[in-house]
């Protein structure tokens, strides 16, 4: 999907409050009031609270978040009733969402103030994209598409048992109710869906019949005489459900591993992670400190876009984890390439808010992290460093989640319905109908030996050094990152990293004298620092890693292919790839499993439960592991 520059909401208020939309010539809500719209128009109109009553798991979609006057009223029916769902996931689409002044403007002096609070606190910079915000503890998630409905519809995956269509008048904004997002609504509709909008227009009623929804007229509120509910009833009754699993199983106890299982968990899923050392995060995830960072580039490539993404994701994920060490105060991305006008240029044509990026000048930048900068820095409000060791730790303490150490696995086996991890003996060590292998470098050969080919994967050693405090000439205050990266520690100490070799240098894991004077060197580079510094490279302290990644730097996240592929199976497209049933894989984070793997871990916990996705599908597609067949099936028929 290509992104567009986000033009945020022009509100206008009128002397009694009412917002309006001067680019639509329309109204935010009815003269009935915007909770009062709400409840009957969007709740009552979709049955709800009833339908959800006693589920597990409740969608709803929503057109036109707006104000998030409909999501409010949603969350606080869904608070007060003893029978709501245990998860609540509520996902809206927004072309021009509003600024924090009029979001907060709008839920003055409101009824629910505390949990317009919440909202507020929680919004997201306006970037494009799909933002993910948890409430009430993960239960109740907000997913946010940044972008128009006829982009996001086609991208975005998902089962919707409501919706809620609430765009501005059909006649005033037809881009909203066109046919083609009506038709895309019954491909996302669930079984028994319902949908409910204030509009009665023929073009509304035909357009949701197409889409094989049954249209019924009911009195209206306010000014508005009539309004329109639907139920979907299409001629072909879609397949039964598939039943979710209960248990999965997740091989290896790093970044990748805790972060699959407390998405896994978070939904309700029982999850084992098993590991060969005795303590979860002794592999690369142990180091005490990492920075995640989100990126900008000139064409807003995938690469960009998914680590906007999961840098915004990250941070929002790691300020719920209080007891872990992070500073999510922001970070300055040194950039040698163009000077502050050029990076500011790029902001601009992209239309990215200040509270996402900034271009600062070398002078301003060093300003900000007590260092004196010798280039300009991107500024990174929202990226910042956390202890992977600690997250991990935390994560993987969470109910749902029981971790075993010292279970070294030497082969997979498939026993009936279940994967069975077995030892050198062949012996039964773990097993469930769905593994994830988030065993880094380690699962080409398990796949390997399963006759899978071999895994696109490089493993580089890299080491980081850890510096006592006092012995910079400055007071760091803020993560640096460039050609390598320094972070000040709570404790006054300097972590700073890091050395990235080849794999040809064996697989010893003891810190290298050699490693930490690069390191100084690259930290006295990155400082601006014209002496050397006053280090004994064989007193430091370090600790060494292998970043394990793919030849297009992104990581291997989804249900594994079929080890076979028949012929006339379709290989276009990774999203159209057959299946190794309950086979996944969550592996080549190379060095940045802290930006992707709170967000890719919530990816392929989403895709084994078939909950809506959090990514958009082409960015999903961009880290399945089997794009290798697609791109050879391309390059084979010419493409
Ligand atoms: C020096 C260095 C600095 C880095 N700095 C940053 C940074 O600042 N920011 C950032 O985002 N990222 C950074 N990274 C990258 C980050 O650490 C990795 O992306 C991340 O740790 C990968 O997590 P993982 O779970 O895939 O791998 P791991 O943490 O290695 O976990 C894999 C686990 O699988 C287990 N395992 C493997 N095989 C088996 C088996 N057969 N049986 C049982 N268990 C098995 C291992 O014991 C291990 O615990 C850095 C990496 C290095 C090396
Ligand atoms: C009536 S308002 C929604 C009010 C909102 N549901 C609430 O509860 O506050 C309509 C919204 O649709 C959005 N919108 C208009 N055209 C759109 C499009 N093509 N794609 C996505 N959103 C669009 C507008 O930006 C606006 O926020």
């Amino acid at each position: 999907m290509k992104t567009q520059p986000l033009r945020p909401a022009r509100v206008e208020w009128a002397a009694d409050g009412t917002p309006r939309a001067p680019d639509f010539g329309d109204v935010y809500h009815g003269d009935a009031g915007a909770a009062a719209q709400a409840r009957q128009v969007f709740l009552a109109g979709n049955g709800l609270p009833r339908r959800w009553a006693d589920r597990d798991d409740f969608t709803i979609f929503e057109t036109g978040f707006g104000l998030g006057h409909n999501f409010i009223a949603t969350w606080q029916a869904w608070r007060d009733d003893p029978q709501r769902p245990r998860c609540l996931h509520y996902l809206a689409v927004d072309a021009h969402p509003p600024r924090l002044d009029d979001l907060r403007r709008a839920h003055r002096d409101r009824e629910c103030a505390e949990l317009a609070q919440a909202l507020l606190a929680a919004s997201p910079p306006l970037v494009p994209g799909l933002h993910r915000l948890d409430f009430a503890d993960g239960a109740l998630r907000l997913m946010l598409a940044f972008g128009d409905v006829r982009d996001w519809l086609p991208e975005w995956r998902f089962a919707a048992d409501a919706f809620y269509l609430d765009g501005f008048a059909p006649a005033l904004n037809p881009a909203m109710w066109d046919r083609a997002v009506l038709r895309t609504l019954g491909h996302r509709a669930a079984p028994g869906a319902t949908a409910a909008t204030w509009s009665v227009a023929r073009a509304v009623r035909d357009g949701l019949g197409a889409a094989g929804f049954a249209c019924e007229r009911r009195a209206g509120l306010g000014g508005k005489r009539e309004v329109l509910q639907a139920r979907y009833q299409p001629r072909r009754p879609p397949p039964p459900a598939t039943p979710r699993p209960g248990r999965v199983l997740v091989l290896g106890a790093g970044l990748a591993g805790a972060s699959c299982a407390a998405a896994l968990a978070e939904l309700g899923c029982a999850v084992e992670v098993i590991d060969r050392q005795a303590a979860p995060a002794e592999g690369s995830s142990g180091n005490p400190a990492g920075l995640f960072h989100a990126t900008v580039h000139a064409s807003d490539n995938p690469h960009a876009r998914l680590f906007r993404a999961a840098a915004l994701r990250t941070a929002q994920f790691v300020r719920r984890c209080t007891a872990v060490p992070q500073g999510v105060d922001g970070l300055l991305r040194l950039e040698p390439q163009r000077d502050a006008a050029a990076m500011q240029s790029l902001i601009d044509a992209q239309g990215l808010p200040a509270d996402f990026v900034q271009a600062l000048p070398a002078a301003e930048a060093g300003a900000r992290a007590g260092v004196p900068l010798r280039s300009p820095a991107w500024w990174y409000p929202a990226g910042g460093w956390v202890s992977p060791a600690d997250l991990v730790r935390t994560l993987l303490a969470r109910p749902g989640i029981a971790f075993r150490g010292g279970v070294a696995v030497q082969a997979l086996r498939r026993d009936g319905a279940q994967w069975t991890c077995v030892d050198g003996e062949g012996r039964a060590l773990a097993g469930a109908e769905h593994l994830v292998l988030a065993c880094a470098e380690q699962a080409g050969p398990l796949l390997q030996a399963l006759g899978w080919p071999a895994l696109p994967l490089v493993a580089r050693r890299g080491q980081v050094s850890v510096l006592p405090a006092g012995v910079l000439p400055f007071d760091l205050r803020l993560p640096l990152a460039g050609d390598g990266y320094a972070l000040p520690l709570p404790d006054g100490r300097v972590l700073c990293g890091a050395s990235n070799r080849d794999g040809d240098d064996g697989d010893d894991p003891r810190p290298r004298e050699q490693d930490h004077r690069a390191n100084l060197q690259r930290l006295q580079s990155l400082c601006g620092l014209t002496s050397e510094l006053n280090v004994d490279g064989g007193r430091l302290q370090g600790r060494v890693g292998w970043r394990v990644q793919a030849p297009d730097r992104l990581p291997l996240v989804g249900p594994l292919p079929l080890r076979e592929i028949a012929p006339g199976m379709r290989l276009d497209q990774a999203r159209l790839l057959p299946r190794e049933p309950g086979l996944h894989l969550a592996v080549g984070f190379g060095g940045r499993g802290l930006t992707l793997a709170p967000l890719l871990g919530e990816v392929l916990a989403a895709r084994l439960l078939g909950t809506p996705l959090p990514l958009e599908q082409s960015l999903v597609d961009a880290v399945d592991p089997g794009r290798w067949l697609v791109r050879a099936a391309r390059k084979a028929a010419g493409g």
